[in-house]
């Protein structure tokens, strides 16, 4: 069992701009750090939430994304700007920003 609460993956995936398209180049930096930074105004959330850099999640043609477990939600097109609206409504208040989330497409 985990000792966070929940555990925010955001991809930062980065690829030649020849090939297929990639988080970082599209924001996923800023957005990294502007959640980095969104918690770390919430001193309450450094020993119950974890924000890790990773490698692709999947669907890269809708990035900057992100995922946030244990609940498994899914965001897409994520922007700097978003960072904090996330922390407050989804790492704080446990809601998830549904404007933000992203649906699988069904098989
Ligand atoms: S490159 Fe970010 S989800 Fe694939």
């Amino acid at each position: 069992m985990s000792k966070f609460e929940r555990h925010v993956f955001v991809c930062l995936t980065q690829r030649p701009e020849t090939g297929k398209p990639s988080c970082t180049p599209r924001g996923g930096a800023a957005l990294f750090e502007a959640l980095q930074a969104g918690l770390g105004a919430r001193p309450e959330l450094w020993d119950r939430v974890a924000i890790t850099s990773c490698g692709c999640l999947g669907p890269c043609f809708e990035g900057p994304n992100l995922v946030v477990y244990p609940e498994g939600v899914w965001y897409a097109g994520v922007s700097p700007e978003d960072a904090d609206e996330i922390v407050e409504q989804h790492l704080v208040g446990g809601q998830p920003v549904d404007r933000l989330r992203y649906e699988w497409p069904e098989d």
